[in-house]
Order: C-alpha cells, then structure tokens, then sequence
C-alpha cells in the first residue's frame, strides 16, 4: 500500500497538507455549480427540443463527468502534484507537451473560464440597479475586476481564509439549488404536470445538435477535476480523494436533474427558451415576493465558483513554475507563515483581467476558447493514464485506486469527439485563435525551457529580487523542487 501521506511535505517553504474534506468537496462542488446551471438550461432545451431529452442530456453531461472524475483519482493518489493535468502530461509524454499543456492551461483556459464566471457574477450584481434595461458594460467590467481583486487578495493571505469563503459559498449556493427544487417540486404538487405530459415531443434528431447540447452542458459539469490541482494539500488523501469525488459528483448530477425538473415544473419549453436568465424567471414565478433570493443566490454561486477556479489556477502556475517551465519566480511564496502561492495568484489575476478588457460581448468566444482548449487537455489526460499503466516508473507504483482501464479510454473517445465535433460542425476562428495560441507557447519553450537562455541584463534576477522585496515572497524550499 502507499502511504497515505506519502507526499506529506515537512516544515519549510511549500504548499501544505491543510485542505480538509469539507474544503475538496466545496473546492469541487462550489467550482462546478457556478452560473451554468442557472442560464444554460436554454441553449440545451434549444438543441434537443423536449422536456425529456433535455433532461437526458443533463443525466448523460453528469454521467460524462461521473466517468472523468473516477478516472482521475488514480491520476490524482498516483501523481500527487498541484499541477493536475498540467504534471501527468509532463510526466506521461515529457518536457515539451508538458510546456504546451501547462502554458494553454495558464494562458488561455484558467483565465477565460475565471473571467467568464467572474462577469456572470458582475452581471447578477449590478441587474437589479438597472430594472428594465441592461447596466453599462464599463460597470459589470468594473464590479467583475473588484471582485477578482478581493478574491486574490483572500488567496494571497491565507490558504484557510479562502477554503471557508469557499465553504460559505458553496453552502449558499446549495440553499438556493435546495429552494429550487423544493419550490418546483411543490408547483408539481399542485398539479403542474402539464410539460410531463408528452416529454419527448418535438425531440430533435439531428445527432450534431445533441452534440452541441451535451457541450453546453459540459460547462456547467466543468470543475469535476479541480480537486486534481489540490491532491498535493489534501489531508489523508487516499481516503479522502475518492469521498470527495464520490460525494461531489453524485450531489452536483442530483442536484442539477432535480433543479432542472423544477424549472420544466414552472415552466413550459418556450417559456424557457424565451427567458435569457432561467433561475430569474423561475424565481419571479415561484417564489413571487421572496424572488430576490435567487439574484442573490445567483451572485453567491458564480462568487463562489470564480474563487475555486482562481484558488486551482494559482496552483498550476505554481507547478509549473517550480519545474522551470513559468519564470521560477511565480513559484515564490507569501513569507513563511502564510505560505500562499502568493506571486502566481498575482499572475493570474492579471490574466484574468485581461481577458476581461475585451467587450462582454466576446464572452461566448472566451467560453469557445475554453472548451475547445480544455477538452484537447482531458484527451492527452486520459491517454496519459494508459500511458502510466505501461511506463516505468508509474507501471510499477502501487495504485490505492486503480479505474478499470475501458474507462479512461472510453473518456478520451468522448473527449477526442467533443474536440473535433463542434470544429466540424460549426467551425469558428475561436478554434483557430485558441489553437495558434496554444503552439504559439513554443515561441518560449524553445528558447527559455529547451535552450534554457536567460534574458538580457540579468531581467530574471531583478524581476525575482524586485518581487521577494515588493510582494515579501520567498522561494520554494530546494528539497521541495
Ligand atoms: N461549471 C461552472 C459553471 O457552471 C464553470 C466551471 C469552469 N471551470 C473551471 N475550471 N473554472 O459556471
């Protein structure tokens, strides 16, 4: 057996094993249910046509993220790395894809989902100052930075602050879920039934359209392998790896159905498809005087979902720096008490608002980018499982949770099509954009990884001196490296 804290770290610079199960689960939990689950329900009902192949879809997403999940456990006890996806592909197929992995990771997919939850956020706070018109798009930007803002300053000072704001957080969003479901439920009580009637009525049969249902829907599943970027700070994680996966995934799929069934409860298909915020429109309908609670709840959810995805982000880059792929500096840590990945948490917040500055029309866009990117990453993931399987010294490493190897497979098949599916049926230059800037990392591999040229006029030690005297950060501790 390994031990179950194998990679216990002892006292000195680096990341700790403090992350408890109530914080992975909330860490996993509250970074799924974000703002998905509260607008696209449209975009879903709009592909497939019906109430209950709808429903199907949002069962086959949770199933899809259920098998993705268990697969990575293995991946997360075997490799107990903050860099999730980012470490095993360095590790299963070496330096460079690790470098391309990694980087499109950074550059590219953390900051566009952040900054894609983050304005949903900034849109639910500021839409009740604006009744009846649409508040200014230089206000929602300015509330989504703030928020970014207080957000990397909770994770820069504490590991523990931001696990209970993210514990807080989680536990609204599930009040609102909950008020959800049981509000829907009693509508069909009353004997609301009427959209149950005929549920496959009108069921489209177009298999691309299916497809791009079961895209949408994977964004409001996307979050299911955050705890991968934690496995180095979990507590006793061979026993609580696999909790939280379990009760994560099977709360958050339960939970998405029955919110669903509640909102075809209250509402018939066009009602749906007409309302461009669902949970609003079910609230408005539903909870009558008591409505308010889900812009509130909405804004709790999207809050809390930006801060699990910038708490994982700083990890990565973490990692990533620390194996001299990122400047070593953004491994640097907030002095030796606090020990926050204080200077990648600064990165990221950067990258986020930049992504934010384009117009929010462009957010569709950054959700393309994301996905296309993503899904590219969960293939060579999945692939590096069966890699392991067969490559020393991984072949040989005792597994405390080994998946049944049709599983992965099975996931790279599904990932591999949701890559190239949407790119054929409905190519966009988002596609193009995200793949020149996912190789256009080599522009950096080459010469500061491969060739391992440093830049002019000593730049990289004053950046790192400016940072350890500006920001007070000390570097990883050598043995940790
Ligand atoms: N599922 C979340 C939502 O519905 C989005 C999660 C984005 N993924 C991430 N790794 N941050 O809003």
């Amino acid at each position: 057996m390994v031990d179950k804290n194998e990679n216990t770290k002892s006292d000195g610079v680096g990341l700790k094993r403090n992350i408890t199960l109530t914080g992975g689960i909330a860490i996993t939990v509250g970074t799924m249910i974000g703002s998905g689950i509260f607008i696209s329900p449209t975009g879903i009902i709009g592909m497939t046509g019906s109430v209950g192949s709808a429903l199907i879809v949002w069962c086959i997403c949770g199933f899809i993220a259920i098998i993705s999940s268990l697969s990575y456990i293995e991946l997360g006890l075997l490799i107990q790395e903050a860099g999730a996806e980012y470490s095993y592909c360095y590790r299963a197929y070496g330096s460079m894809v690790g470098f391309i992995v990694g980087w499109t990771n950074i550059i590219l997919c953390k900051p566009a989902s952040l900054a894609v939850i983050v304005s949903a956020f900034a849109e639910y706070t500021t839409a009740p100052f604006y009744p009846g018109c649409d508040p200014p798009n230089d206000l929602k930007r300015l509330v989504a930075i703030c928020a970014l803002l207080f957000i990397s300053i909770v994770n820069g000072l504490s590991v523990k602050a931001s696990e209970r704001m993210q514990i807080i957080f989680t536990i609204a969003k599930l009040t609102l879920i909950a008020a959800i479901i049981i509000g829907g439920f009693v509508f069909l009580g009353q004997g609301n039934t009427e959209n149950f009637k005929d549920p496959f009525a009108g069921t489209s049969s177009s298999a691309s359209a299916w497809a791009i249902a079961i895209y949408n829907g994977m964004w409001s599943y996307d979050g299911w392998n955050q705890l991968n970027y934690v496995s180095e700070e979990l507590i006793d994680p061979v026993k609580n790896f696999p909790i939280v996966v379990i009760v994560g995934m099977s709360l958050t799929t339960v939970a998405y159905v029955m919110t669903n069934i509640a909102y075809f409860a209250a509402m018939s298909p066009t009602e749906l498809l007409n309302s461009n915020a669902v949970a609003i429109t079910f609230g408005d309908r539903v909870f009558k005087g008591f409505a308010w609670i889900v812009p509130i709840g909405v804004a709790c959810s999207t809050f809390g979902a930006s801060n699990g995805s910038a708490f994982t982000a700083a990890r990565l880059s973490y990692a990533a720096a620390s194996n001299g792929h990122f400047p070593r500096f953004l491994s640097y840590f907030c002095n030796h008490e606090r020990l926050t990945p204080l200077m990648a948490v600064v990165f990221n917040t950067c990258l986020g608002i930049i992504m934010l500055i384009p117009d929010s029309s462009s957010i569709s866009n950054l959700l393309d980018y994301f996905s296309f990117a993503m899904w590219l990453i969960y293939f060579l993931t999945f692939v590096s499982l069966v890699v392991f399987r067969f490559k020393e010294p991984y072949k040989s490493k005792e597994r405390p949770f080994r998946i049944w190897l049709p599983i992965p497979i099975i996931c790279a098949c599904i990932s591999a099509y949701l890559v190239i599916g949407p790119l054929i049926e409905y190519p966009t230059p988002a596609y193009a954009i995200a793949a020149a800037m996912a190789f256009g990392g080599l522009i950096f591999y080459f010469p500061f990884v491969f060739f391992n040229l440093s830049l002019p006029f000593r730049l990289s030690d004053r950046i790192e001196l400016f940072a350890q005297k500006f920001f007070e950060v000390v570097p990883l501790d050598s043995d940790k490296k």
